[in-house]
């Protein structure tokens, strides 16, 4: 460390405690911290490293002398005029960057329909998604009568809980479809459950949105996870209803 000046070496800890924290969090916690709650911590490193490098006369000495010398040097004075020049402008392009208001989109590559995990937990069970299936799905040939009765209870389940976001149209305009990002999916749209298989909306239905894999992030989804609420029936049910209101048919593994 003797040969590194000072003042390099307090560069050189503030940002590599900076790039720790970046490491720490986002790759082996994998978990968002507010970047104001960094730059506190930052603060906190920044001041407690100056005042260990500053405690003695010397070391303070030591540590503004590169400062002082370009300041004060007359052979520096070329390097002096590019770093006064320099300083302010690069100041300045840091808060005009920061203050312009930026109408694009914040870049987020999100995936609507993330690949489902092979099986799940829900209610405490696990699943295999790839062979589960609707168990009142043969319902509908071997007793339409039943079977309607399963779609009538889907639909009231459906309005008690469901039609808030999703709308009572399933076209995803639900009251209080307009105060979220992501909105509430459509399930009108050919793109949504004529797409997927009723295993696939078990499983997004019962984990809502913290249930998402990590590929869907950073997706602050406001789906709630049904299982806290709803019975296993209760959501294919639901299922059952959503299929039928929508004339769609759900997507079988034989297709
Ligand atoms: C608080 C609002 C809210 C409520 C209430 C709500 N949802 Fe959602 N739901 C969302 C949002 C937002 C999305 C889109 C983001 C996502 O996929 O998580 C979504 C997505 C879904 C999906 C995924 C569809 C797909 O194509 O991937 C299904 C299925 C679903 N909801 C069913 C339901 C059912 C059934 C209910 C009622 C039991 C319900 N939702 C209640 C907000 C809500």
């Amino acid at each position: 460390m003797q040969k590194i000046p000072k003042l390099l070496q307090v560069v050189l800890i503030v940002v590599g405690v900076y790039f720790g924290f970046v490491l720490l969090f986002d790759f082996i916690l994998g978990q968002v911290i507010p970047s104001s709650l960094l730059n506190m911590y930052m603060f906190f490193i920044v001041a407690g490293v100056l005042a260990v490098y500053t405690a003695t006369e010397d070391g303070t000495r030591e540590l503004v002398a590169p400062i002082k010398s370009l300041v004060e040097d007359p052979s520096k004075k070329k390097t002096r005029n590019i770093v006064f020049a320099v300083t302010p402008v690069a100041v300045a392009l840091f808060v005009y960057l920061q203050l312009v208001p930026s109408l694009e989109a914040p870049l987020e590559l999100r995936s609507i329909h993330p690949a489902p995990p092979s099986t799940v937990k829900i209610y405490g069970k696990r699943f295999d998604l790839r062979t589960l299936v609707n168990p009142y799905r043969k319902l509908e040939e071997e007793d339409p009568e039943e079977f309607r009765a399963m779609v009538e209870a889907g639909a009231s389940i459906y309005i008690q809980n469901c039609h808030f976001c999703h709308g009572d149209k399933l076209d995803g305009q639900g009251p209080y479809a307009a105060g979220l990002n992501p909105v509430p999916l459509n399930f009108q749209d050919v793109g949504t459950i004529a797409q997927l298989q009723e295993s696939f909306l078990f499983w997004r239905i019962a984990t809502g949105g913290p249930g998402l894999p990590d590929e869907a992030a950073p997706w602050i989804s406001s789906m709630p996870v049904w299982q806290e609420f709803l019975t296993e029936e209760e959501i294919w049910q639901v299922i059952l209803y959503l299929y039928d209101y929508t004339g769609r048919r759900p997507r079988s593994w034989e297709e």
